[in-house]
């Protein structure tokens, strides 16, 4: 680890130590199956119980709303496909936002080929949703939104009391799904309270295990599992439990609630640090994220610069950034939320995202900013341009 600056939180995050110990642990020692009728599957199972519990009190919810899944990918797509085979009356009409996640967006992309209508909703240029375009869209014939609390290229929090409120005023039989992937452990969420019906989260993101996630689903809502087999997960999430993952995912969960004022505090005054450092710097760029943007996002676009080269010099010198989305970054596709935003495309090509978790620091920052200005004036795409004009 020594030198290195891990900046690309939001892609994944390094395991807490005493995740890794327990997980270890767990996986060595209680190794039996939660369905085993023995004592080692009894521990097993009082040990999925603790971490169902802890979760359950982290969103202020029940723990039977609770449900242990692979991760943010397979809650969001149990979440939409389950509810929607389960309540085939509630409409054929579903909204979703144009700068989700692939796994929201692929997922509506499948069910316009069964059927369903599908809009897609407008962001502004910081990447909020318009709710007067939500309000129009809505009808009695709309079964579900779903909507990301916190985008994972920005930032960006959308108000989800006013899309609640919306709701409401239109057709309260709609239910909301939130991909709370990137908002959970760093900020507070009570699904109940804000109107919420089903919510995803997964573990990698607050230094817990790979592989590991959940969706909150309100005891007010039934939906249908993707596979089916032995039953576990209460019939909606068939499969012998990953003990350790869901073990690992329970610590992480509570560690990064304790520590959630902590590190939202320092990732604010991180982000804060870099945009006033590249203030001075005499580096042109444009801040893409929000000032009331979750503050372990800052996503910044260099201009005359191609951002993957920017990454790989700054990999060199043991720095790690994202360009665009991270989590399909090796498809090297053009940033879809930056375009929705309406940034130009040369911005788009040149945006990097920082994002900050409690392992980092001031002087990482600087450092960071050091590199950024020996690094660009070498990538400078129009400096070289012009240079090999004169050749
Ligand atoms: C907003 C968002 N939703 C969903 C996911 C998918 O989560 P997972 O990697 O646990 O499948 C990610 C990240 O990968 C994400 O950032």
């Amino acid at each position: 680890m020594g030198s290195e600056i891990y900046l690309d939180n939001s892609a994944t995050t390094r395991q807490y130590d005493e995740v890794t110990e327990f997980i270890s642990d767990t996986a060595a020692n209680k190794y039996g199956n939660p369905s085993s009728l023995h004592s080692k599957g009894i521990e097993a199972e009082k040990l999925i119980k603790n971490a169902r519990e802890g979760i359950a009190r982290t969103m202020d919810a029940e723990p039977s709303e609770i449900y242990f899944t692979s991760g943010g990918t397979e809650s969001n797509n149990l979440a939409i496909i389950g509810y929607l085979e389960a309540n085939p009356r509630k409409g054929k009409h579903i909204i979703t936002v144009k700068t989700e996640h692939p796994s929201v967006l692929e997922v509506f992309r499948h069910l316009e080929t069964k059927g369903f209508r599908v809009d897609y909703l407008d962001v502004d240029e910081t990447g909020l949703i318009h709710l007067e375009q939500l309000k129009q869209l809505i009808s009695s014939e709309t079964a579900l939104i779903s909507v990301m609390l916190v985008n994972n290229e920005t930032g960006t929090i959308q108000r989800i009391d006013d899309i609640s409120g919306v709701r409401n005023e239109m057709n309260p039989q709609t239910v909301i799904h939130a991909d709370a992937v990137q908002a959970y452990g760093k900020t507070v969420l009570q699904p109940a309270k804000a109107g919420i019906g089903l919510m995803s989260v997964s573990s990698h993101k607050i230094h817990g295990p790979k592989g590991i996630g959940a969706l909150y689903v309100s005891k007010r809502i039934k939906i249908k599992p993707l596979f089916y087999g032995g039953g576990q997960e209460a019939l909606l999430r068939s499969g012998t439990e990953n003990v350790p993952g869901i073990a690992g995912f329970g610590l992480a969960a509570e560690i990064a609630h304790k520590k959630m004022k902590e590190n939202y505090r320092l990732a604010a005054s991180l982000k804060q640090l870099f945009i006033d450092e590249l203030a001075v710097s005499g580096i042109s760029h444009r801040v893409n994220s929000r000032s009331d943007a979750l503050p372990h996002i800052l996503n910044i676009s260099f201009e005359n610069v191609k951002s993957e080269v920017l990454l790989h010099h700054l990999e060199q010198r043991g720095i790690f950034v994202s360009t665009g989305s991270a989590c399909s970054s090796h498809k090297n596709n053009k940033s879809h939320v930056l375009t929705a935003m309406g940034i130009p495309q040369g911005l788009v090509d040149g945006s990097v995202r920082f994002s900050f978790s409690g392992y980092n620091t001031k002087e990482q920052i600087r450092l960071t900013v050091e590199a950024l200005k020996d690094i660009i004036p070498m990538i400078d795409i129009s400096r070289n341009r012009k240079t090999r004009r004169k050749q």
